[in-house]
């Protein structure tokens, strides 16, 4: 079954409404709501004074209209009696001042009050409503981390201290790691370390980088705790949390690994027009954060968000169709935020699956249409999307490569991300995500950007991967820093130079605006920008050099045999043609689906079935030639040579394998 529905909040209504919402979801072939996401205050009216009736009413109205509860702990909103009462729980900036109630998230992770009335509501939650059979799932908490992932309070700098003395034993490698000598730094006791709060100028990189650990690990804690009490109240209910895609706080590889089902909030912007393959990147991202369970959409707008400056909403049939994107690259379903638009509140008008005009509004028609549309598919739910190439991507690695203190500030990690996936994409070829860590093997190919700070550990798998026949393409600043952000000496590259074959000597960021033209061994010419490697040539094959501007000569792209495999070192940000003949060179790059022209086109197998889907996500109608003759599930026709897909139209073409 595919999950569809919302986050559902009745406590923003009468009763009356709650029995029409029950009637309009059967209607809507809703079979899954999030439930209790921001209830703390209803259910914990006063200090130690509970009321569950109200949700208990609820989950018997869901049960009686056949839909399922995904039942989420309320620790996201903390009540006003409890701010007001223990005013420390709220969380402190990096200037030393105090967040207000008002809004939400306003609670400090490391505060132990918080923390036990936290564990109270949670333990009550389980225990009162975790038997009824309408709870199908748990849901910890809504989007840790996320409008304030730092506190600096000092709950905070106790709880950071413990964590450094047990991560470094002594003060002496403490030091060590971060290289205290700088400006005077050195610490002569773990008491004399605060957060990194505001400062006249940088802080020490390592230092932050070490509180961004600290950070998601703190939050890791807390979630492992909700979801102990969860789990002992009902071990047999899967558990999840929603994430929130490429969501930086957060170690998610980390995460995922506790979860039975991996869920995400996505809201691409429909103004932006390359929100289309960041949107499939983000979900590319996580289904492959734990390979082994399934994931959701836990939140996505039916049509139009309202914290944007300008909400631009989704025309008509784009929910549709970006609710395909999602399935076709494997979710097991797609559900909204939320089911009935607020009347009130931060939120009253970002829309809902019901509108507040209701059942007229065009919206109400779409989502009853892919409701009933999904309730009739299931085969390929169970076909996994099949990738023959990997992102290889880390949470440390982004925490470190965007420092204030780097050779560019406006170094990103999204746009590094970008500039390699979205040419695959056009070209059909669908990636996973893999951490450095992991084991490669299953790969033909893997692409590594900017892997500024590696472990020897993770050198060594990446280093091993193509030894034993992968294919990397490595791009410029990788292998620049260990774990403690500390500069690894000689020719950079570190542990990666193997990979790197040319000697990295000296690094250029280039002017805004800036292009340097690159030359290809047959003589041809392209453009890059943003970044050059000064480098000299070692045992790699210079593929191309810069051609132009005061490092012309300078090997641009670099092929090393390494045993078995091949590395391709980019050491520039090479144009679309550039890129483009990397990728030809390697054939789980080349073999894409085609180009897409506004049609992405992605393959799940399964049980002697190929399933592909095919999306059109313009406005324009388009024709698609299909490899083979096969069935359109969603059409209901037999299709062969090129397939008509309307205006945001979706086929999928299943044909056995
Ligand atoms: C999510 C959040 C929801 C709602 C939504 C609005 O980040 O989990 O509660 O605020 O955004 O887009």
């Amino acid at each position: 079954m595919l999950y569809y529905g919302g986050d559902y909040n009745p406590e923003q209504w009468p009763p009356e409404v709650w029995r029409e919402d029950a009637e309009l979801m059967r209607e809507a072939g809703v079979n899954l709501v999030t439930v209790g996401i921001f209830s703390w205050a209803h259910l914990e009216p006063h200090e130690g004074t509970f009321d569950f009736g109200w949700l208990r009413q609820v989950l018997d109205l869901m049960g009686e209209a056949g839909v399922g509860v995904d039942l989420a702990t309320p620790t996201a909103a903390p009540p006003p009696w409890l701010t007001t009462r223990y005013p420390d729980v709220l969380p402190v900036d990096e200037r030393g001042a105090r967040y207000s109630h008002g809004s939400r998230q306003h609670f400090c992770i490391c505060n132990p009050t918080y923390l036990d009335l936290a564990h109270r509501i949670v333990e009550r939650v389980a225990t009162e409503l975790g038997g009824h059979e309408a709870v199908r799932l748990w849901h910890a908490h809504n989007e840790y981390a996320c409008h304030v992932p730092y506190c600096y309070c000092e709950h905070h700098a106790r709880a950071f201290r413990s964590w450094l003395e047990e991560r470094y034993g002594s003060v002496a490698a403490l030091n060590d790691a971060w290289g205290s000598a700088f400006w005077s730094q050195r610490y002569s006791d773990f008491s004399e370390v605060t957060p990194p709060r505001m400062t006249p100028t940088f802080a020490n990189p390592s230092q932050v980088l070490d509180y961004k650990r600290f950070t998601s690990e703190a939050f890791f804690a807390e979630f492992l705790a909700e979801k102990q009490v969860l789990k002992l109240a009902r071990p047999d209910l899967p558990l999840t949390t929603n994430f929130m895609g490429f969501h930086k706080p957060l170690d998610y590889f980390r995460w995922a690994s506790e979860l039975d089902l991996v869920a995400t909030d996505n809201y691409p912007d429909p103004a932006d027009p390359n929100s289309t393959p960041l949107s499939a990147m983000h979900y590319d991202l996580i289904r492959s954060l734990n390979k082994a369970v399934p994931w959701v959409v836990m939140e996505q707008t039916s049509y139009r968000v309202n914290w944007r400056e300008r909400n631009v909403p989704k025309s008509p049939g784009q929910m549709r169709a970006l609710s395909f994107q999602a399935l076709a690259r494997g979710a097991s379903g797609v559900l909204f935020f939320q089911w009935r638009a607020s009347r009130s509140g931060a939120e009253k008008f970002h829309s809902a699956m019901v509108s507040h005009s209701g059942q007229a509004s065009p919206i109400w028609r779409e989502i009853v249409s892919l409701g009933r549309e999904l309730a009739g598919q299931r085969s390929w739910d169970a076909a996994k999307v099949s990738a023959r190439a990997a992102v290889v991507f880390s949470w440390p690695n982004w925490w470190a490569l965007e420092s204030p203190v780097s050779p560019a500030s406006d170094f990103t990690m999204a746009d590094q991300l970008s500039w390699l996936y979205s040419p695959l994409y056009r070209r059909s070829v669908t990636l996973d995500f893999a951490c450095p860590s992991e084991p490669l093997g299953g790969y033909e190919a893997v692409l590594v950007p900017s892997l500024y700070l590696v472990t020897a550990a993770e050198a060594e798998n990446l280093v091993g991967y193509v030894n034993n026949g992968g294919s990397a393409v490595i791009t410029f600043w990788s292998g620049i820093t260990d774990e403690h952000d500390r500069v690894y000496l000689g020719p950079y590259g570190g542990p990666l130079r193997p990979l790197i074959g040319c000697d990295v000597l000296e690094v250029a960021p280039l002017a805004p605006g800036d292009v340097v033209e690159i030359e290809w061994a047959d003589g041809t010419r392209t453009s890059a920008s943003f970044w050059v490697d000064i480098a000299a040539e070692r045992e790699g094959e210079v593929l191309a050099r810069v051609a132009s501007g005061p490092w012309a000569g300078t090997p641009a792209v670099v092929r090393t045999e390494v045993g078995a495999g091949s590395a391709y070192y980019i050491g520039t940000r090479l144009d679309a043609e550039g890129l483009r003949r990397i990728f030809d060179a390697i054939p789980a790059l080349r073999n894409g689906l085609g180009e897409t022209d506004g049609v992405e086109r992605v393959v799940r197998t399964g049980a002697g079935q190929r399933y592909e889907f095919l999306i059109n996500h313009t406005d324009e109608d388009r024709k698609v030639q299909l490899a083979a003759p096969g069935y359109d599930m969603l059409g209901g026709r037999e299709a062969s040579g090129t397939l008509e897909l309307g205006r945001r139209g979706v086929a999928i073409v299943r044909t056995a394998t």
